[in-house]
């Protein structure tokens, strides 16, 4: 574990004291998907229930009890069993629980209906995610429930429910050194992916054989892939959310691949976009260019103290002076970003936080405005130019051209740190790589 028990026991710490000593609480871990059959899917577990445990397994819930004189902080989790671990690999079982991931107390998830109602009971308020597992919710109106049930005899319902949102997820915000050390294996990770898959693209390769070369270069460092990677050829650039990734590549065509890995549950996500055949033509160059100082305006906007959309408003401004330099759109710079005509040819935002989850958790604006950036927070920066191949008015010698650059930025006391530097973006060196295949 690259994070050590001690942070995760700290990050308990800080949400119980967010949360006050007349709380609770309660968080569950992911349930496994059957895909079919006996057939799962691969499992991940919930970001909120590994970022306060650490722990791996499914059927297991966290219950979080400031000033409980017993304990804390509890896991329920399965059972040492060693005929179902024959089946499907090792548990901690509630004693490895407390020894390996230094919960106060743990219990065997069997036994939650008996034990938790009376853990509830005298705590004023619930802090949990209502609507996320309409099974779960059901257990835990259950449990309130019983305790209502009990009030005749003295027993003391909570009567808030909050969402647990709020507080943990601005926690989730801030990357600790730990996780910032984790983030840049990621992006080391996903950066060699690509630098991999810019050596053996070559024209006559079909999208997925490039999408092979992604996944043996996350899977050899122990990694998974943070979303389904993109890879799309020519015009298949340009649609934003391109999964299909089964088209042969062609000679003169561009590649647009977007693809980060989850290295320990932390993503990375990078795109690059580059010349299927090595070379660059004059309009992709000149679009490329744009995309390029576009995303070099916006990541020197990533500081503490500018608002979070200085950077999408800065990418914004250099792709439109660059279409109207380039005749593809017409008119002054004020009139069109006025008019927001860039979004003919850029119709996304510029980036998003990234952490445990790849459009990570937090809020962007605060009481409606734009919040500040502050060191330790981590976005992704990704201004792209897509000129659909069907689009109206647009010399035919732009269009079916796909470009989007996008890289991991954290946010620090100084200058913007770019963790994702060991795949070239600049198109001369994305040339010189590629001649040396
Ligand atoms: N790969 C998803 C994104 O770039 O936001
Ligand atoms: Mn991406
Ligand atoms: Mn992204």
């Amino acid at each position: 574990m690259t994070i050590p028990a001690s942070e995760f026991a700290r990050r308990r710490r800080q949400l119980m004291r967010m949360a006050g000593r007349d709380a609770i609480v309660i968080v569950p871990a992911a349930p496994e998907r059957v895909r079919n059959n006996d057939a799962h899917y691969p499992y991940r577990q919930d970001s909120d229930f590994h970022y306060l445990s650490g722990f791996p397994e499914p059927e297991a819930v966290l219950a979080l009890i400031p000033g409980r004189a017993q304990g804390e902080t509890i896991l329920f989790c399965r059972e040492k069993d060693p005929e179902r671990e024959r089946w499907d690999g090792a548990r901690a079982g509630h004693e490895g629980a407390v020894e390996q991931y230094g919960f106060d107390d743990a219990f065997p998830i069997a036994d939650i209906d008996d034990i938790l109602p009376g853990m509830i009971e005298g705590r004023s308020r619930v802090y949990y995610h209502f609507g996320r597992d309409t099974e779960f919710d059901l257990k835990l109106i259950g449990w309130v429930n019983r305790v209502r049930a009990m009030v005749r005899q003295g027993a003391k319902p909570p009567h808030e429910f909050v969402a647990l949102s709020h507080l943990l997820h601005d926690l989730r915000l801030f990357k600790s050194r730990a996780e910032l050390r984790t983030m840049r294996r990621s992006a080391q990770i996903a950066a060699e992916a690509h630098v991999r898959a810019m050596r053996t693209t070559r024209p006559g390769m079909n999208e997925h054989e490039v999408e092979a070369e992604l996944l043996h270069t996350f899977r050899r460092h122990g990694a998974v892939a943070s979303y389904e990677p993109i890879v799309g050829g020519g015009a298949n650039a340009c649609v934003l959310h391109y999964r299909a990734n089964n088209a042969p590549l062609r000679d003169g065509d561009l590649l647009l691949i977007d693809a980060g890995a989850e290295f320990e549950c932390y993503a990375s996500d990078i795109t690059r976009t580059f010349p299927v055949n090595g070379r660059f033509s004059p309009e992709q160059r000149a679009l490329y260019d744009i995309v390029l100082a576009a995303q070099a305006a916006a990541i020197d906007a990533v500081r503490p103290g500018r608002a979070y959309d200085a950077y999408h408003e800065a990418a914004v401004r250099v792709i439109t002076r660059g279409l109207i330099e380039l005749g593809l759109l017409k008119g002054t710079l004020d009139a069109n970003l006025r008019d927001h005509a860039y979004r003919r040819f850029y119709m996304h935002k510029t980036g998003h936080w990234l952490g445990l989850d790849v459009h990570d958790v937090g809020d962007y604006r605060i009481d409606g405005e734009f919040r500040e950036l502050e060191p330790g927070m981590v976005v992704t920066v990704e201004p792209g130019i897509y000129v659909a191949p069907d689009l109206k008015g647009v010399p035919a010698r732009w269009r079916g051209i796909g470009i989007r650059i996008e890289d991991d930025v954290v946010v620090t006391s100084g200058d913007p740190e770019v963790i994702t530097r060991d795949v070239p973006s600049d198109p001369d060196a994305i040339e010189a790589l590629m001649a040396k295949r």
